[in-house]
């Protein structure tokens, strides 16, 4: 996948990762959002959440009425990890290229202020008119209702996407897809999802994108959601409305970033480009040489981000809790590495230098801790390496998650 070439000349000039984030933020900014700080990824005091799993999770006491905020729009980009709980992502990644642990999204919020139009009207101008997406690669889904719930199909996102899409590139989505929750309680409610396909114009012709919009096509991908906050989910599993309507929206910056960049994978954006690189040369085994190698190389690539994050917000790993879900994707990852890269000492700190400049502007906190999450993380990898070396890796390849 990496050796392919770009299949869409979407740029007259190749906008690097952090510009294309940049350009997100001073976006929203000229619509009138505050743009603030990511929230931890480690969330304290809420005990339905152990991570951040969306950009929405620090603002729940605002969509829930619980608080009231000052500002009224916000945006950011937040570093959410997906392992645990109702958003559980892990067996997908490295196996496939646009699925992460840790990802950022980029987001805008109203509390209680603009609603469907605004969000929409936005979200089509960014795309469209800023970073330059062909629309007619672009897809929306809208809700269609669900009379169990007493909540009609979402007339309004269908008429104001109306404006920018014929109709049949506007698809229905059921409750699986077009209703958004937290969790299995909290704020939540119906979404219009927007979706890009990357396609050959030959493939294109032969098969409609809309026929593949949410079935799981590698190539037509979800990219933004738009989420409509209008109910809080009760413990007993009913629906209540909530005092006001907010907008919540999550867009994966890293499947922006290959659709802009023209990328046939997630990991051939320089995102994560310059991890694998330093991996490589670490293994002395090209990325593009063999299936396996290359999951190996994605696994890593992505794993190393999510611990060095969490350590950098203060979760180190640990044997319970939040601490043992670090400590497993750490695991996972030199697991792949001794299994599929021969490496046999640890590895994973040595990428951490890099990985600290390129967050450097987004999330200062692991560059002002370098030395020390590279120190845990060695300490880790050693420890689990002379477990590996003394004969329990017969054991612990039966298991696929460690
Ligand atoms: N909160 C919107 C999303 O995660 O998609």
């Amino acid at each position: 996948m990496n050796k392919s070439q770009p299949s869409l000349s979407l740029q007259p000039f190749m906008r690097s990762s952090l510009e294309i984030k940049q350009q997100f933020l001073n976006f929203l900014a000229s619509k009138g959002h505050r743009v603030v700080p990511s929230a931890p990824i480690v969330v304290k005091g809420d005990p339905t959440l152990m991570f951040t799993n969306a950009g929405m999770n620090q603002f729940k006491d605002f969509f829930l009425g619980n608080a009231v905020a000052t500002e009224k729009r916000v945006a950011n980009s937040q570093k959410c990890l997906r392992v645990s709980g109702k958003h559980n992502d892990l067996e997908e990644v490295g196996h496939d290229h646009y699925h992460h642990t840790m990802f950022e999204m980029l987001g805008n919020w109203s509390f209680g202020d603009y609603f469907k139009t605004d969000a929409i009207d936005w979200a089509w101008e960014l795309l469209t008119e800023v970073y330059q997406l062909p629309k007619d690669r672009l897809y929306v889904t809208v809700f269609e209702g669900d009379a169990g719930s007493n909540i009609a199909f979402d007339q309004d996102a269908f008429d104001t996407w109306k404006q920018f899409l014929p109709a049949d590139r506007i698809i229905n989505g059921n409750k699986k897809d077009n209703f958004w929750e937290m969790g299995d309680t909290g704020p939540c409610g119906p979404c219009s999802e927007i979706h890009f396909d990357m396609r050959s114009d030959a493939e294109r012709e032969q098969v409609s994108g809309a026929t593949l919009v949410n079935t799981g096509d590698p190539e037509v991908i979800e990219i933004w959601n738009l989420v409509f906050m209008e109910f809080n989910r009760k413990a007993d599993g009913s629906l209540e409305k909530l005092p006001a309507q907010h907008v919540d929206t999550g867009m994966g910056f890293e499947r922006l970033t290959r659709v802009i960049q023209g990328k046939k994978s997630n990991y051939d954006t320089d995102i994560f480009s310059f991890i694998i690189d330093e991996t490589s040369a670490v293994a002395g085994i090209k990325y593009g040489a063999a299936e396996a190698s290359d999951i190996a190389f994605r696994v890593i690539a992505d794993h190393i981000r999510a611990v060095s994050l969490c350590i950098a917000d203060g979760q180190l790993p640990s044997n319970t809790g939040a601490g043992y879900v670090v400590r497993r994707i750490l695991r996972r990852a030199v697991r792949y590495g001794y299994s599929y890269l021969n490496l046999s000492e640890p590895f994973l700190y040595r990428l951490i230098p890099s990985l600290a400049a390129y967050f450097s502007a987004s999330f200062p906190e692991l560059k002002a801790q370098q030395d020390f999450v590279s120190r845990v993380i060695k300490e880790e990898e050693a420890s689990f390496f002379r477990t590996l070396s003394t004969g329990h890796c017969m054991i612990l390849t039966v298991f696929r998650w460690i």
